[in-house]
């Protein structure tokens, strides 16, 4: 249990690697506002949570909106008493050809994966920094290292964002104890994938040296590394968990 005490936002709750991500940090005993823009997803979690006998709360958040992001991160402060952790897991994913991409695609990824998630550790900052603690862990991407292997633009370049501004808040937020990491997830096994056509995810398995997909709960094991006590001296880095796609 060495998150007792902690308390942690986690966007994106309600599905995928946010939810197995809910479920660890609650096994070690944080208590977890499980944030999604599908409140149901985050019931759902929730309910996981405290079958476990952890502590949790639900809360429908739309992350690229800045006051709803605000009110996500004063509610944990009010339920919980304190903001330990905060771990950016909301993200939408399209896969369109460049040359197709209309403006208005580009900006509804972009203001997720990007913008909402600077939104989330720009609100999170304040009682972080009064703290003087703070973990902060952003779900970026293989594709944002690689270019990705079925994704499209907006998405990959969302995604390199993310691992660029993580290192920028490291360097901002050290001097408040803060840190900011990523975990970068290679194609997972979650909704995100799901319709994927099976001889793209048979192409890509080919290419995966430990022979599967990654699960959400072998990003969930990352997350709970970097949010440890063990991590206290790791910021603005990066853990690749992909099975092996990519090693440098
Ligand atoms: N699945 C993959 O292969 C893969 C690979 C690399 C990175 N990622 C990233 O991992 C993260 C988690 O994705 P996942 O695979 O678990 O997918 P998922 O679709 O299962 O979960 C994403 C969650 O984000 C929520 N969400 C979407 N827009 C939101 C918004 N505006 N505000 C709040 N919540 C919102 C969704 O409701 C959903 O519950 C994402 O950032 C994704 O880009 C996924």
């Amino acid at each position: 249990m060495s998150l007792q005490g902690r308390a942690a936002i986690i966007t994106g709750a309600g599905s995928g690697m946010g939810r197995s991500i809910a479920l660890r940090l609650a096994q070690d005993g944080a208590a977890v506002l499980c944030a999604d823009l599908n409140l149901a997803g985050a019931e759902e979690t929730i309910k996981e949570v405290e079958k476990l006998g952890g502590k949790a709360l639900a809360y429908r958040v739309d992350v690229s909106k800045k006051p709803e992001v605000e009110g996500m991160v004063n509610a944990a402060v009010k339920n919980f008493g304190s903001l330990d952790i905060l771990v950016n897991a909301a993200g939408i994913w399209e896969g369109t050809p460049a040359e197709e991409i209309p403006e208005e695609e580009w900006d509804r990824i972009l203001g997720v994966n990007l913008k909402g998630l600077f939104f989330c550790c720009q609100a999170a900052s304040p009682v972080m920094k009064e703290r003087r603690a703070g973990r902060i862990i952003n779900i970026a991407s293989i594709a944002g290292r690689t270019g990705g292997s079925y994704c499209g633009a907006h998405y990959t370049a969302s995604k390199g964002g993310v691992i660029a501004l993580t290192k920028r808040l490291a360097k901002e937020w050290a001097q408040y104890r803060i840190t900011v990491n990523t975990v970068n997830p290679g194609p997972t096994d979650t909704a995100m994938t799901a319709d994927w056509p099976a001889e793209i995810k048979e192409r890509i398995k080919a290419n995966i040296p430990l022979g599967r997909f990654v699960q959400a709960e072998d990003i969930a094991e990352a997350v709970a590394f970097l949010a440890s006590d063990a991590a206290r001296f790791i910021t603005g880095e990066a853990i690749e968990v992909n099975g092996g796609i990519l090693m440098d």
